[in-house]
């Protein structure tokens, strides 16, 4: 297994890879980029098919976060840690204890969250080594599971590019498709359905598309279908790289936006659904109403602050999708313009402050 020579290790700051050997625990913490200020990032509990897959999920997830605060203007780097294990029958109060004590021995360079696999309840488990945890249970005053604001966030996005792309006043009538019905995709769901939208769902688990298929009169079909379906909109709310060789081709949709993280398994895939004339929505910054929440539960929570930064996702989107019109790029590459525009004021500014 590379480290340093990981295509995805690139200006990563630091790696830790974790053992506790009692407790059970295998994990690697990643920080990206401390340029904004402490790394902020969820924590995955996945059953990784080895250790190389683990390194590359963490290494990626962790730069999205970094481009995540600098799109949204939140003023906290990039980090992400991930649990090698199943969250089903490997996770326990001792080891998420570990996990808590890896992240305090960070002494504030990383600040944890829930992630695929973990939950509010399992952050208070954490919170007993660590102070440097958000996304807590409200009783110990936290503002609990960021997935509502995410899916709020989402549902703005997609508003603001379909009246972008079809001067649309709203979504109401239109079709989507959602992949994965978890916490996020369930929550837009049942914004899409209150605003009039038409679902078509997909997710591993039957006994969710068939509670969709209740509560929303959405229509289901199988995971590996999902792409082909005939909808304006397909949004992503599962696991990454789901835009990638075999999937661009088979999509019908005219935008792709949703909450997985890292959605296109290569920057090429943005090309290719550029030149396919599919409007991509870049992840980074559609799904950042989660960590505008947990960024307020850190600096003390401000409900309309909230309100306001994940309102701001559908301008920001806006303003992407112009300046990739305008320059005739795929979005993805104009977020990251604009992401790596904010961090290197910030850099100037600092080597300003310390000359
Ligand atoms: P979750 O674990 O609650 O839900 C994921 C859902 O996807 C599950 O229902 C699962 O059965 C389903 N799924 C897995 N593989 C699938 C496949 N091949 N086809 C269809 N369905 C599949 O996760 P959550 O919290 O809803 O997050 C979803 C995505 O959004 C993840 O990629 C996560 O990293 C990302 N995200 C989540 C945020 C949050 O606030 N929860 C914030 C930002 C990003």
């Amino acid at each position: 297994m590379t480290v340093f020579s990981h295509e995805a290790f690139v200006d990563h700051e630091q790696v830790v890879f974790v053992s506790d050997e009692a407790a059970g625990l295998k994990a690697l913490i990643a920080i990206h980029d401390t340029t904004l200020g402490p790394a902020l990032g969820g924590c995955r509990m996945y059953p990784y098919a080895d250790e190389e897959a683990a390194l590359h999920d963490v290494l990626r997830l962790s730069r999205g976060m970094t481009y995540k605060a600098a799109a949204s203007g939140l003023d906290f780097g990039g980090g992400k840690a991930v649990i090698i294990g199943d969250p089903r029958s490997q996770k326990t109060p001792a080891l998420l204890q570990a996990m808590g004590r890896a992240v305090d021995r960070l002494a504030g360079r990383y600040i944890t969250a829930e992630d695929v696999g973990t939950t509010v309840a399992d952050f208070a488990e954490i919170r007993k080594a660590t102070r440097h945890v958000v996304g807590l249970p409200v009783e110990l005053d936290g503002t609990g599971d960021p997935s509502p604001t995410t899916a709020l966030g989402v549902f703005h996005g997609l508003a603001a590019a379909a009246r972008h792309r079809w001067g649309a006043e709203s979504l109401t009538g239109h079709r989507v498709a959602v992949q994965g019905l978890g916490n996020v995709g369930w929550h837009l769901c049942q914004l899409l359905h209150e605003a009039g939208a038409s679902l078509t769902v997909s997710d591993v688990d039957s006994s969710r598309m068939a509670k969709a298929v209740a509560t929303f009169a959405a229509q289901a079909v199988a995971p590996e279908a999902i792409y082909a379906v005939d909808a304006e909109i397909f949004a992503p709310c599962a696991m990454g790289a789901v835009l990638n060789d075999d999937t661009v081709t088979q999509l019908r949709c005219g935008i792709v936006g949703g909450a997985a993280n890292n959605q296109l398994a290569s920057e090429d895939h943005g090309e290719i659904l550029r030149t396919r004339g599919i409007l991509y929505l870049p992840d980074f910054v559609i799904n950042a109403g989660g960590m505008i929440r947990v960024a307020s539960e850190w600096n003390g929570y401000d409900s309309d602050l909230v309100d306001r930064g994940v309102e701001g996702i559908g301008r920001t989107l806006l303003a992407i999708l112009q300046s990739a019109e305008a320059d005739g790029v795929p979005t993805h590459a104009a977020a990251l313009r604009l992401a790596e525009a904010r961090l290197t004021q910030a850099r100037i500014g600092r080597a300003a402050l310390a000359a």
